[in-house]
């Protein structure tokens, strides 16, 4: 994901690349490729007079110690989703980016998704109406490069911050359920039910599928929405149930053919857009990043989900504490 961060800085005109930091000294490369310093040791760019901005994307576990060394020499971060392994680590990271006055975001790119965008309008604009039910699926093959974390960290919680940002609010109840079905350590595939009161939501996320999915479909009062984060399109489909119909005829066709929208544009890469808003806001500009906070509850939710449902599969990476196993277990979140 680095390699993406430097060849979308690269293009952007309001960044200048200073280096690219890595332990391993194969990403020497990859500074080569652009013409930058390679640096073996973030430590070394420590401080506002080496950097302004920098993007953290290093194992999770490493988001902590390393977001929390540039933030406190007040280095603008944007640390790669999620935020941390633990919500107390997120606290201090916040807590110290206020102290700091330091602009901090976090890579939950999907929100940057255009497709995501228009969806929270339609919904903000009670166009789908009161919305009862968000399903998204974010399934595919095995990562080529092995998993640090456990799926649900790693892929649900995208959905999970996508659902609470189009709701506008946090679950508060989460039944789920996992396996290992084809990795031996980790959980490479998860179904979690998300109660957020008057609406649900269900993620489907795993390494297991042999075609990449990546959907979201919404069901409202007054309409429902299918998006695909990959194509960026929507299918908007307007409600038509009248009471009254003609004939059997009438009645049929209203319930078979709804009015159906086809929304789409020319696909534009979400990573480039996170970025852009990240630099605008360093600037001072008018933009919406995703709120360390939101990061925060995503995080609590899947860890949430991790320790209270699926607790067998204990992820290293989230150093979780193991607790005798329980199925669809009923969590106050
Ligand atoms: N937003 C997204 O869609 C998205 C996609 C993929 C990964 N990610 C996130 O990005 C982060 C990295 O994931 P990845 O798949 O690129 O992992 P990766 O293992 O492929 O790469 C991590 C890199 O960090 C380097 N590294 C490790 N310790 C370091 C240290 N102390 N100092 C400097 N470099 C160090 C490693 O050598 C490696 O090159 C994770 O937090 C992951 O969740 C986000």
């Amino acid at each position: 994901m680095g390699r993406n961060h430097v060849r979308t800085y690269a293009k952007l005109k309001d960044a200048k690349l200073v280096a690219v930091v890595d332990i391993d000294p194969k990403a020497a490369a990859l500074a080569q490729e652009y013409g930058i310093p390679f640096v073996s040791d973030y430590r070394e760019l420590l401080g506002k007079d080496q950097v302004d901005a920098v993007s953290i994307v290093v194992p999770t576990p490493l988001h902590h110690r390393i977001g929390l060394d540039f933030i406190k020499k007040g280095v603008h971060c944007l640390i790669e989703k999620p935020i941390a392994s633990e919500v107390d680590e997120a606290e201090e990271l916040i807590a110290e980016a206020e102290r700091q006055g330091v602009v901090f975001t976090v890579g939950h790119i999907e929100r940057f998704n255009p497709m995501i965008q228009k969806l929270k309008k339609l919904i903000d604009n009670k166009e789908i109406g009161e919305i009862t039910s968000i399903i998204t699926r974010r399934v595919g093959g095995f990562p080529t490069v092995e998993p640090k974390t456990d799926v649900i960290v790693d892929l649900a919680v995208h959905d999970i911050d996508i659902i609470s940002y189009l709701l506008g609010r946090q679950p508060k109840h989460i039944y789920g359920h996992g396996s290992k079905t084809i990795h031996t350590k980790k959980l490479d595939s998860a179904e979690l039910l998300l109660d957020y009161g008057p609406a649900s939501g269900f993620v489907q996320a795993n390494w297991i599928t042999p075609v990449k999915v990546r959907t979201i479909a919404v069901t409202g009062s007054a309409g429902y929405v299918e998006g695909n984060y990959i194509t960026q399109e929507l299918t908007y489909y307007k409600h038509n149930m009248q009471r009254h119909n003609s004939g059997f005829k009438a009645f049929v066709s209203k319930f078979g053919e709804p009015e159906k929208y086809h929304i789409s544009e020319e696909p534009q890469e979400p990573l480039a857009l996170e970025l852009q808003a990240f630099l605008t806001k360093i600037k001072g500009g008018p933009v919406q990043l995703v709120e360390p906070r939101d990061a925060r509850d995503a995080l609590a939710v899947v860890l949430k989900a991790i320790r209270d449902t699926l607790n067998e599969e204990i992820s290293e990476a989230a150093s979780i504490r193991k607790q005798p196993h329980k199925k669809m277990n009923r969590i106050k979140v």
